[in-house]
């Protein structure tokens, strides 16, 4: 595997791929690797004869207040798991590399990108999009591979795609949990040992939610108020939001039809978790 720093040297890199007839796939991450990265990684390992990784911690996505500079780091460990994966290249960019100078352009959501996490992180998926355009003009992947655990950014970026014409298939890939249900995530890593013991509530109380669904209930409302009082009860969390969203348009829903995303971000003592699942309602 190898580890490229810069863009000129990414692009001769897969370059040197593609004259071999390598179909490229491609995962973009902001590294400190845990399964659901892997699972991601060996997606596309299996898929295509070429894996690019990018492993770029990026700023413009983070709010002021946000985890920017404490956000987990260990080039040595991911380097060893993306090895492991059997990715062949990953890339490491700088700041100053992705980001020459502060950046005039950006790419605009819409409001898709102001309900749910975009509306408690203003600003935060015009980072995420602007970001992974500009990586997908710097790999030129057939396929990227996405976390289902990060489910707005997932269909955000499925409309980037589209709106701006990118040439590159989306795969959205299912969520790795823990034994007990909490979803992976770099993150996870902040929780305190009393927090880690309480984080599996999220996900419980969202199976709860889905099961009060499939027993006939179909107002919104009584199912966001279930899961939050099974959140809070449990472990003294506070909700970000709870929210059901129509998938056909992704917009909050009052009356449950088709499938619907359940999606909750809570914060358990500092830290803030985020989870959903998907149910399906015919
Ligand atoms: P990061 O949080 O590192 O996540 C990278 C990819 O891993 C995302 O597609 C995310 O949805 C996926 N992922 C995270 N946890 C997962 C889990 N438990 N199971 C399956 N997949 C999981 O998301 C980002 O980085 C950034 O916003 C990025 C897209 C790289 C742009 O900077």
């Amino acid at each position: 595997m190898k580890v490229i720093k810069t863009i000129g040297a990414l692009r001769a890199a897969v370059a040197a791929h593609r004259r071999r007839g390598h179909a490229v796939g491609f995962v973009p991450t902001m590294g400190y690797f845990h399964q659901g990265h892997v699972s991601l990684m060996k997606a596309s390992v299996k898929a295509h004869d070429t894996t690019v990784v990018s492993l770029f911690v990026n700023p413009t996505q983070f709010g002021p207040a946000e985890d920017l500079a404490r956000y987990p780091r260990d080039l040595k460990r991911d380097t060893a798991q993306a090895r492991a994966a059997g990715v062949d290249i990953l890339f490491v960019p700088t700041v100053e590399e992705m980001y020459p100078c502060p950046a005039a352009v950006s790419i605009e959501v819409g409001s898709m990108g102001d309900i749910l996490c975009g509306a408690a992180r203003p600003g935060h998926f015009r980072g995420v999009a602007t970001v992974v355009a500009k990586l997908l003009n710097i790999v030129q992947p057939d396929a990227m591979y996405l976390g289902q655990k990060d489910a707005q950014q997932a269909e955000v970026l499925k409309r980037v795609v589209m709106a701006l014409d990118f040439p590159v298939r989306i795969k959205v890939c299912p969520t790795c949990r823990e034994q007990d249900g909490l979803a992976m995530s770099s993150r996870n890593l902040y929780l305190s040992p009393a927090e880690r013991a309480k984080a599996p509530a999220i996900y419980l109380a969202l199976c709860q939610g889905a099961k009060r669904i499939a027993d006939g209930e179909r107002d919104a409302s009584k199912i966001n108020s279930l899961i939050k009082k099974l959140i809070c009860d449990g472990t003294g969390a506070s909700i970000d939001y709870v929210s059901c969203v129509g998938l056909d348009g992704f917009r909050i829903v009052r009356r449950i039809e088709g499938d619907t995303l359940m999606a909750v971000a809570a914060r358990i003592g500092s830290t803030r978790l985020i989870d959903n699942i998907v149910v399906k309602v015919r």
